[in-house]
């Protein structure tokens, strides 16, 4: 069985590529077969996996949206590229940005996505939709086609501006069009252990949040290595395979995906 995740926050440069494309390369190495779908026209995800430029590619996440829009098959084998990490892609690039602009007139223009998804995700282990920093459409599509979802939240003042935003359409969702919609976990990144700031903002967000959604035990390290990783296109698995943040996005993988799922507690007491 096959589990969709959307890695989603609005709030910008928060980890969200570099905590989907870890995740993935991670549970790929661990013999899982996955999906990465690039759903942000910045293409970061795809980039990180060495994709550099439109030229190593044939489709993208455009020409999705287009086919679903237009009811046209998509050749899945031109679509889904294969990375070095053994991850499939669905690439994106910034022609997205203007499809995802013009979505407002398109029918049933929430389940885009997932009418995507449902087609291909029988063949994968887990789908991660890494999303593009903005509550609308685009957001809401990649909820709509998830089981559930992760919340990077980064460790810095003013962490949680907005959450209140995104925790309401999460819940909107799961209401009106994803009954199926839980919250896996909230994740705290780039935490620098030696500032009483990131241990400030950690305490804060299991006070206000975990009573009530689950709050993930591991935490990401701040690593210089990260951020050059990125730099480089290159996952952070392949650059630093021994750092801490690589360490780290591994212990996250096991409670993500091999521990029990979570008490049903969190789930129902937010999500109803
Ligand atoms: N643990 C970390 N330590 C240091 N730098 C990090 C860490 N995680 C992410 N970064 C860096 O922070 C920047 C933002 O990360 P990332 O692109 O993953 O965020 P994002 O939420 O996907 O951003 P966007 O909202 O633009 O899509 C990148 O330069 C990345 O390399
Ligand atoms: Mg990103």
């Amino acid at each position: 069985m096959c589990e969709v995740i959307a890695v989603a926050n609005q709030k910008g440069g928060v980890a969200k590529t570099t905590t989907s494309v870890s995740l993935a390369t991670i549970m790929a190495k661990d013999d899982k077969k996955i999906l990465l779908i690039d759903f942000d026209p910045q293409g970061h995800t795809t980039k990180s996996l060495g994709f550099q430029d439109k030229s190593s590619y044939d489709l993208s996440m455009t020409d999705v949206l287009n086919s679903v829009i237009q009811d046209n098959p998509i050749d899945i084998s031109r679509l889904i590229v294969h990375s070095q990490e053994n991850v499939d892609l669905v690439p994106s690039n910034i022609s997205l940005a203007g499809i995802s602009n013009g979505l407002e007139s398109v029918m049933c223009r929430e389940t885009i996505l997932k009418r995507f998804v449902d087609t291909v995700k029988d063949q994968y282990d887990y789908v991660i939709i890494d999303t593009n920093p903005t509550l609308g459409t685009m957001q809401i599509n990649a909820l709509t086609a998830s089981d559930s979802v992760i919340i990077p939240v980064q460790a810095e003042p003013f962490a949680v501006d907005g959450m209140g935003d995104l925790l309401k359409s999460i819940q909107l969702t799961k209401r009106n069009l994803n009954s199926n919609l839980t919250i896996k976990g909230i994740l705290i990144t780039m935490v620098d252990n030696r500032t009483n700031l990131s241990k400030k903002i950690t305490t804060d967000i299991h006070e206000n949040f975990g009573n009530y959604i689950k709050v993930f035990n591991n935490t990401i390290p701040k690593c210089v290595k990260v951020a050059e990783a990125s730099g480089v296109g290159e996952s952070i698995l392949k650059y630093d395979p021994h750092g801490a943040a690589t360490k780290a996005y591994e212990k996250l993988a096991k409670e993500v995906l091999y521990v029990e799922k979570e008490s049903k507690r969190h789930k129902d007491s937010f999500l109803r």
